[in-house]
């Protein structure tokens, strides 16, 4: 085989609870995270002579620090293989995010690298590398949703809720994954903000990093309350660390009228995105 393209879906959390700090300085996690299909980033596999690494966007690094090419060194050492690919990586999803992006693609490049040289290494040592690599990427090497617990690495798939329609909105800032974890048990709830879970469907929405993050990123907190505030949202919540929030559009909702509301009366910088759960 030549070439590969593959697409590396984003994920949201539709339930995240933290269960308590672990001695190695991760978090325990019992979380139900479903895909975005159609919400993805491209990445493109194409013979050379040797090992190459582009991404289109330039404020993604594309050196040793990109997951891309961290996955690619450890397939290199798990099987002796040089990998020979120039891999093109095509951004949508937006990074620091809370949507999951490096995972998957980290999870996409173990899993197209390893069809490509016609599977040198087995299921389970493909997810011991996407463990190691990040706590969401074993997650993406399966189809479906899932419930991760242990620091998000342990997956037992779970019956997909039915697809809902929802809408992203994310301001230009990032928020930093360990920086919401680190604050996670010294923060406080800002009165007037709900972070009770809402029911979806028979899901119960609910977010445990909401609370150190609206704490230092307020802006965050006032979106998800405007977004409650509408009548033709569902529910609103927190991405997994941010900076995106997720509203569950009710039937008939216009995301686009909505998001240039929340432009206009919020922020003209907000990124947005409607479309089908997993
Ligand atoms: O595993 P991942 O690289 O996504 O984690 C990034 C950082 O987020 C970790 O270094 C840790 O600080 C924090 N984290 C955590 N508990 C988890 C997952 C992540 O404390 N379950």
């Amino acid at each position: 085989m030549n070439s590969l393209t593959l697409h590396a879906p984003a994920k949201v959390n539709l339930s995240l609870r933290i269960l308590g700090k672990r001695g190695d300085g991760f978090h325990e996690l019992d979380t139900l995270m479903v895909k975005l299909p159609s919400l993805a980033d491209e990445i493109q596999f194409d013979t050379s002579h040797e090992f190459s690494f582009a991404c289109d966007d330039p404020s993604v690094p594309s050196d040793e620090r990109n997951l891309v090419v961290k996955a690619v060194r450890q397939f290199q050492e798990a099987t002796g293989l040089s990998a020979s690919y120039r891999i093109s990586l095509r951004k949508t999803i937006p990074h620091g995010a809370g949507l999951g992006g490096g995972s998957s693609d980290a999870a996409s490049t173990l899993f197209g690298l390893n069809r490509l040289h016609a599977n040198p290494l087995n299921d389970e040592k493909i997810q011991e590398i996407a463990s190691s690599l990040g706590s969401d990427v074993p997650f993406f090497l399966l189809p479906g949703a899932a419930h991760c617990t242990g620091r998000g690495e342990k997956i037992t798939p779970a019956p997909a809720p039915e697809p809902f329609r929802i809408l992203l909105l994310k301001p230009a800032f990032g928020v930093p994954t360990p920086d919401a974890y680190r604050r996670w048990s010294q923060s406080q709830e800002i009165p007037g903000i709900r972070y009770a879970p809402q029911d979806l469907g028979g899901v119960q929405l609910t977010n445990d990093l909401e609370r150190p993050v609206f704490e230092k990123h307020r802006f965050l907190a006032e979106l998800k309350q405007w977004l409650l505030s509408r009548n033709d949202i569902a529910a609103a919540l927190l991405c997994g660390s941010g900076s995106t929030i997720f509203a569950a559009l009710k039937e008939g909702a216009d995301a686009k009228q909505i998001t240039q509301a929340a432009q206009c009366e919020l922020d003209p910088g907000l990124w947005a995105w409607s479309g089908l759960t997993g």
